[in-house]
C-alpha cells in the first residue's frame, strides 16, 4: 500500500509518499516548506500568515511530488484536526481536489495520532511490543498514551506499591471516589482504535504543553524562534547552578482525570526568578543564561522522564515511546536511555530521524496506512 500524505496543521507545509510493505513503513519522498523565517520576526506562529503561506506553497509542493507519483498511490491521507483551522483547511482543500482529480479515496487523520505512530517510520509493526506507553510532547499537546495491540486494552495493574500508594492518597482525598475497576471503565470509555491498536490517553497537561514551556522560557531569555532547540543549544554550554534551581512539578492523581502535567508553573518559576534578579539589579552574563537554560532543561527532562517511566511501571509497559517536537531534545533522549538500561525488559523508541519528531507528513501517512 502507498499513500500521499498532507500535513498543514501549524507552520509546516509537508507532503510525502509513504509505503507499507508487509508492515514495514518506508518514506519514499518527504518534502516540506518550513515557515520559521516568516514567523521569526513576530516571535511566534501567526495563524493568518501561516494559512496564507500554506496556500502559497502547497501547489508548488504538489507539483514537486508529481502527477505520475500521485497516480501510483492507493489513497490520500490528510491531517484534518486539531490545530490552526485556517492552516488545516488549506491541506483539506488540496486533498479534496486531488481526491476528485485522481479519483483516490481520502482518509482524515488526527494530528496527535500521527505523532504517536511516527515511531513506526522506517520500522516495522513487530518492532513495537505491548503494552506500550508513548509520550507525545509538542507545542500544542503533551499527553501520554497507553497503546495495546488488542481490541480490549490492558488496564491498570494492581499490586504495585507505588501505584497502590498513589491510589490510596487519591481515594483519601476523594471519599466518594471510584475503585480501580471504575477507573478501568473510565479508561475504556476513553479508548480509540487506530488500525490494529487500541490507544488510551492516560495523561495530559492541565495547562501549557512542554514545547510551549520551552518556547516561552526561551523567549524570556532572549532566544530566537524556534525556541526549543535554542534552549538545548544554550544548555550545552551551561552547568549546574544552585542559584537557578527549579522545583519539579509532579501533580498527584486527580479524580477521574487521571494524571496531569503542569508546565505553566515551570514557566512561572523562571519568570519569577528573572523578576527577582532584575529587582536585585543583577545583570545576567552569557554564562548565567546558559546555566539557567541548563537548569530549566534538567527540570523539564526530569519531569517528563519520570512521569513516562511511572506510566510504564503502572501499566507494565514493555515499550516506552517518545514523540513530538520535544522528543528531538537530545538530553531527554539520553536521560531516558540511561534510566531504561536499569529495566532491560523495556525497550525505548523515539522517531528514527529528528524530522520525524517535529510536524511532518510521513507520520500522517503511517496512520493512514494503519487505519
Ligand atoms: O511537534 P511539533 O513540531 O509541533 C506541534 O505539533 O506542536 O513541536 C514543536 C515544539 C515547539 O514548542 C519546539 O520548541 C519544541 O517542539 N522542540 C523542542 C526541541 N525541538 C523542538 N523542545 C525542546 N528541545 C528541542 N530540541
Ligand atoms: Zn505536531
Amino acid at each position: 500500500m502507498k499513500t500521499l500524505a498532507i500535513e498543514t496543521s501549524c507552520d509546516d507545509t509537508s507532503l510525502g509518499i509513504i509505503n507499507d510493505e508487509n508492515w514495514v513503513f518506508s518514506v519514499e519522498k518527504l518534502i516540506a516548506y518550513s515557515q520559521i523565517k516568516e514567523h521569526n520576526q513576530f516571535w511566534g506562529v501567526l495563524p493568518e500568515i501561516a494559512s496564507r503561506l500554506h496556500s502559497e506553497k502547497i501547489v508548488k509542493l504538489i507539483l514537486e511530488i508529481g502527477k505520475k507519483e500521485i497516480e501510483k498511490v492507493d489513497f490520500i491521507s490528510v491531517t484534518t484536526h486539531p490545530w490552526l483551522p485556517g492552516s488545516l483547511i488549506v491541506g483539506k482543500a488540496a486533498a479534496k481536489l486531488l481526491q476528485s482529480y485522481f479519483n483516490k479515496p481520502l482518509k482524515a487523520i488526527h494530528h496527535v495520532h500521527g505523532h504517536l505512530f511516527s515511531l513506526l517510520l522506517e520500522r516495522k509493526k513487530e518492532d513495537l511490543t505491548f503494552p506500550m506507553v508513548v509520550l507525545t510532547a509538542s507545542w500544542g499537546h503533551n499527553d501520554i498514551y497507553l497503546v495495546t495491540n488488542k481490541i480490549c486494552p490492558l488496564f491498570w495493574k494492581e499490586g504495585d506499591q507505588e501505584v497502590a500508594e498513589d491510589l490510596n492518597t487519591w481515594s483519601q482525598k476523594n471519599p466518594s471516589s471510584k475503585t480501580v475497576s471504575s477507573l478501568n471503565s473510565f479508561m475504556s470509555e476513553n479508548t480509540e482504535q487506530v488500525g490494529p491498536f487500541s490507544i488510551t490517553k492516560i495523561w495530559y497537561t492541565l495547562d501549557d504543553a512542554a514545547g510551549e514551556a520551552f518556547d516561552k522560557v526561551s523567549k524570556m531569555l532572549g532566544g530566537p524562534y524556534p525556541w526549543g532547540p535554542w534552549i538545548s543549544e544554550q544548555a550545552l554550554k551551561g552547568k549546574e547552578n544552585e542559584a537557578f534551581h527549579f522545583k519539579r512539578i509532579f501533580l498527584p492523581l486527580k479524580d477521574e482525570q487521571f494524571f496531569e502535567f503542569s508546565f505553566s508553573g515551570m514557566k512561572s518559576q523562571v519568570s519569577f526568578l528573572l523578576d527577582k534578579l532584575e529587582k536585585e539589579g543583577k545583570n545576567l552574563t552569557e554564562q548565567d543564561i546558559s546555566d539557567l537554560a541548563f537548569e530549566f532543561q534538567e527540570a523539564m527532562v526530569e519531569t517528563l522522564g519520570k512521569r513516562l517511566l511511572k506510566a510504564a511501571k503502572m501499566y507494565g509497559a514493555t515499550t516506552i515511546g517518545m514523540t513530538g517536537g520535544v522528543s528531538a531534545n537530545q538530553r531527554l533522549i539520553d536521560y531516558l536511555q540511561t534510566e531504561i538500561e536499569k529495566t532491560p525488559w523495556i525497550q525505548f523508541l523515539y522517531p528514527k530521524k529528528k524530522v520525524y519528531s517535529t510536524d511532518n507528513a510521513a507520520m500522517i501517512g503511517v496512520v493512514g496506512l494503519l487505519s
